[in-house]
């Protein structure tokens, strides 16, 4: 019996400084449902079947505000779910010059910023407004950053759209302009364990990349600027492989980043339009997940700070590892590499990006 489509509102609390959060819960007819909460534009729950049919958690995260906003997460920093911006991964030594004007942005993990600076777009409350289109449910956040907020230029209006349709794919549209030349590089960043959060590791997880190149980084995972072969290193995953198979081969990029945490340059054909960038298998439950989008790179992350501080929505300890994240996205610290693909936006032009993660299970 199909499930009736529904979205409903519920309040999720309050920020010390008492603004309201709300949490909007999307599910479709096969019973799949997404939660997503106004504090941050943060996917707080993605419940999915499995091949068995039992519908269970994926996502990490918590099943109360104050996971995310107690000392712990904020020392853990791993914006679980959360909407990133101005610009997603980092910005060298928090600098970059536009136009012949250099900006300062926030230096949050010294030296450089990441993910926007500790007052980033996954901390501001997001407005939001109900979506129904065809088979499918959505939430429309919208947030106005300042002109010089955290330091960047330009005022910027961002909107971001979650929708879930009744195929078990889960949409995410962003859309931003400024009125003063700027950069931006938004992305979301979901933590997935197809096998169920709190579940362990996900190094038994089979990961597929459509990326032939990569960007190695230097010491403080800043991209050296060049523009590398996966061939012949454990960045390979044109074809499935387990997470765990190489992690431990001390190749000295893993070595450096803990484990996987990296800027895969997808092989898109030159068309615009959503392709698909990774797949990722899990055997135990045959859930898989099919990530698209429009990007040309993806940050494939294996959890590698999750260091046991946090408990998750199922009351389990996050552990090195127990999760991975991949954020579709323009280069990290593209503002300082000319020859990356572009990420400044102009007054008049209207920055989009869609990814979408599709679920099924396999087999
Ligand atoms: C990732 C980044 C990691 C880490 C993580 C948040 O996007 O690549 O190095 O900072 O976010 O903990």
């Amino acid at each position: 019996m199909p499930e009736p489509r529904d979205i409903s509102r519920q309040a999720f609390g309050a920020l010390p400084d008492g603004t309201a959060v709300d949490l909007y819960t999307l599910t479709n007819t096969g019973g799949m449902s997404v939660s997503v909460m106004t504090y941050g534009g943060t996917l707080q729950s993605v419940r999915v079947r499995d091949r068995g049919g039992d519908v269970g958690h994926v996502l990490l995260g918590f099943g109360e505000l104050a996971g995310y906003t107690g000392d712990a997460y904020r020392a853990a920093s791993p914006f679980f779910g959360a909407l990133i911006g101005r610009y997603g991964n980092r910005i060298a030594d928090g600098r970059f010059t536009l136009d012949g004007e250099t900006f300062r942005v926030p230096v949050n993990e010294p030296p450089n910023s990441l993910h926007g600076g500790d007052h980033g777009f996954d901390k501001a409350v997001w407005s939001a407004e109900e979506v129904r289109s065809g088979d499918s449910l959505g939430v429309r956040l919208s947030h106005t950053s300042p002109d010089g907020d955290a330091g960047y230029p330009g005022t910027l209006r961002v909107t971001v759209l979650y929708a879930l349709d009744d195929g078990d794919r889960l949409s995410i549209d962003y859309s931003a302009t400024t009125d003063k030349p700027t950069v931006v590089n938004l992305t979301n960043h979901a933590y997935w364990n197809l096998a169920g959060e709190g579940s362990g590791s996900v190094e038994d997880h089979l990961v597929q990349l459509d990326a032939s190149r990569y960007t190695p980084v230097g010491p403080t995972h800043i991209p050296t600027g060049a523009i590398e072969p996966v061939a012949d290193t454990p960045l390979d995953f044109r074809t499935f492989r387990a997470i765990g198979e190489r992690l431990r081969d001390g190749f000295e990029q893993l070595a450096r980043a803990g484990g996987y945490d990296h800027n895969w340059v997808l092989d898109r054909t030159g068309e615009p339009g959503l392709a698909v960038a990774a797949r990722v298998r899990e055997p135990s439950s045959g859930r898989e997940l099919t990530v698209s989008t429009t990007e040309p790179a993806i940050q494939f992350y294996t959890g590698n700070f999750l260091d046991g501080t946090l408990y998750g929505t199922s009351g389990r300890q996050y552990r090195q590892g127990d999760g991975l994240a991949l954020e579709t996205q323009h280069f990290p610290d593209s503002p300082n590499h000319p020859h990356f693909p572009s990420t400044v936006l102009r007054p008049g032009e209207t920055y989009r990006s869609t990814t979408v993660y599709a679920f099924s299970t396999g087999g």
